[in-house]
């Protein structure tokens, strides 16, 4: 048998100390997945996020698991997808009203909705964000993926939409997720615009284009967040400071 040399012993210990660091990794952000998927209310921390009232809008918000959303508003959020994205949709990779159905009642949803309030007549949902917490295929780092934001076209641009996504980076923070990522049609002007303006950034990897066709008609974005699992991995001192935090909720 061959003695083995130093420079061996060195790359196996090197080899070694990878592997672990690699499996620490692992099981770093399955915990912070697993932890996510556990919270019972998202909203309880955040008195500031319970309404909305601006821009002559008047409303609560109200956090539910897939599991607890009730069938008619369900049946509601499914509807104004339907009505605000179906074109958008066939205009890239198609609409399917039992794709979307069971996406949206998919176990693993979660959902922030908008509803108006009862003392200023009837309490009726009008604004929904559903959200996962997920590995990115790409790398593996966790995410929180914002699966649709959808408003009535009645509080449309009054703010919301950027209230509500600001939220959602809130809570990627909280919950130790590496970036927020979404999906967005290159068509869907209002939207795109939206996300630039929150600092969202393609993603580096993004769908082929179909044949004969220039680009994809649709674009990956993510937003990177500061106190990211990459970070506390790498020893880097997380966002704790409030300067930092307001930055990614209203900067
Ligand atoms: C896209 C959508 C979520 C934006 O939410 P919103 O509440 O209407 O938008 P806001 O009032 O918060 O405005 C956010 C930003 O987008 C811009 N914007 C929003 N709607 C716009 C419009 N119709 N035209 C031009 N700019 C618009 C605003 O100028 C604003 O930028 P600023 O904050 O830097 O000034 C909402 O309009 C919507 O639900 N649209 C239909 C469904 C949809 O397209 N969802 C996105 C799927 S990817």
């Amino acid at each position: 048998m061959a003695k083995k040399t130093s420079k061996g012993k060195e790359k196996k210990l090197l080899r070694k100390e990878e592997n672990a660091k690699a499996i620490e990794e692992r099981s770093f952000i399955d915990d912070a997945l697993r932890r996510a998927n556990k919270v019972d209310d998202l909203l309880k921390d955040y008195p500031a996020f319970h309404t909305y009232k601006r821009n002559g809008l008047d409303l609560e918000l109200q956090f539910h698991k897939a599991e607890a959303l009730p069938e008619n508003v369900l049946d509601w959020a499914f509807m104004l997808c339907k009505s605000n994205m179906e074109t958008f949709y066939n205009a890239s990779w198609g609409w399917h009203d039992d794709t979307k159905r069971s996406e949206l009642g998919c176990a693993e949803a979660r959902f922030i909705i908008a509803y108006t309030k009862a003392e200023t007549g009837k309490r009726e949902p009008v604004a929904f964000v559903h959200m996962r917490w997920e590995k990115d295929d790409t790398e593996g780092w966790p995410v929180l993926y914002c699966y649709d934001i959808q408003l009535e076209p009645s509080v449309q641009r009054k703010g919301l939409g950027r209230h509500l996504m600001k939220f959602l980076q809130l809570v990627a923070v909280k919950t130790d997720m590496h970036e927020v990522m979404l999906t967005v049609q290159l068509e869907n002007g209002d939207a795109l615009r939206m996300y630039r303006h929150l600092g969202y950034e393609d993603h580096w990897d993004q769908p082929e284009a179909p044949e004969g066709e220039p680009s994809a008609a649709y674009v990956i974005l993510t937003k990177k967040l500061p106190a990211s699992v990459a970070q506390q991995q790498r020893a880097l001192k997380p966002v704790t400071n409030s300067y930092q935090l307001e930055n990614i909720i209203y900067g």
